[in-house]
């Protein structure tokens, strides 16, 4: 008797206890199978960890389980395209009816630069992006707020943007305002959530070593190693940080850019040049 009060005192601190990246037990990653979900995901994995690992290759994600299964965790993966939200929403309704999380990674993203011989991009290619940049995170990290909510869990949403959220990018318009927009989405939902002591980081890194980094072809400034940009976004969830810009020198930038006349952003954004393999 006095054990089965005990064990129920216990497991509702734990619902009520703060989350960080590794007392998470049940942890939801998106973009798993690449880059820097893949990175986090392995990270993360530990023994006893439930991780719902989500991406859209099989082949690559059935790789990052495999790593996140040799350190103990328990693997479950999910193959969606994100750009379609209501199959998406479908998927997460189905996992959170059965399973809790308490930390989720919304990393899942792509660009694509404009050729040059076309006028604009494609409507086609502003849906894709707008949906899977933006639509589709916002609509899954608002199910699982309503989520942690419901179940009393102080957990963790982190979203990746983009340092191309802070600028007009006319050779890709789609995904520097669906970036924009998924930042000012993240902060908003960080003070929806503060009564309910869920916490939201917004990560923002510039160019991180990854494959989809690797696509493009144009200068890199300030390029930041996949394995010190997972520990910078690992201590970020920690320490709760609102933010974190990778690497931080962009914060600099971006007040450069605030401070910028209109005539001279304009001049330096259109004579950029970058293209993509
Ligand atoms: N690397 C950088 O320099 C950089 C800079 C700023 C922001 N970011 C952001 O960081 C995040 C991670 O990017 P990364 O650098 O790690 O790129 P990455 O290695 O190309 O990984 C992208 C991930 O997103 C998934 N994904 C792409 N399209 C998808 C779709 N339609 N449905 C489901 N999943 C999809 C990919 O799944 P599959 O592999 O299975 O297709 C992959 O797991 C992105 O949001 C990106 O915008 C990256």
């Amino acid at each position: 008797m006095i054990d089965i009060n005990l064990s129920k005192k216990k497991e509702k601190f734990l619902k009520h206890s703060k989350i960080n990246f590794f007392s998470a037990q049940n942890i939801l990653i998106t973009g798993a199978s690449s880059g820097i979900g893949q990175s986090l995901a392995i990270a993360s994995a530990n023994k006893g960890k439930n991780l719902y690992l989500w991406g859209r290759s099989e082949q690559k994600l059935t790789i990052t389980r495999k790593k996140c299964f040799e350190k103990g965790a328990n693997v479950y993966c999910y193959i969606v395209d994100l750009v379609d939200s209501e199959q998406t929403i479908y998927q997460l309704d189905k996992l959170l009816a059965d399973h809790t999380i308490d930390l989720t990674i919304l990393a899942a993203g792509s660009g694509d630069i404009k050729e040059e011989e076309n006028n604009l991009e494609s409507s086609d290619l502003l849906f894709k992006l707008m949906h899977l940049n933006y639509v589709t995170p916002c609509l899954m990290s608002n199910k699982i707020a309503q989520h942690m909510i419901n179940q009393h869990i102080q957990g963790h949403i982190i979203f990746i943007s983009s340092v191309a959220g802070f600028y007009s990018l006319p050779f890709a318009t789609a995904y520097s305002s669906s970036k924009a927009g998924l930042s000012r989405f993240a902060d908003s939902l960080r003070i929806a959530l503060r009564k309910w002591n869920i916490h939201v980081t917004l990560i923002i890194p510039g160019f991180v070593d990854t494959p989809m980094s690797r696509r493009l072809i144009c200068d890199k400034p300030l390029l930041v190693p996949l394995n010190k940009a997972t520990q910078m976004i690992i201590q970020a969830i920690n320490k709760n940080k609102t933010h974190l810009i990778i690497p931080k020198l962009f914060n600099y930038l971006k007040w450069i850019e605030l401070l910028a006349p209109t005539f001279l952003k304009d001049f330096i954004l259109s004579h950029l040049k970058v293209k993509q393999d």
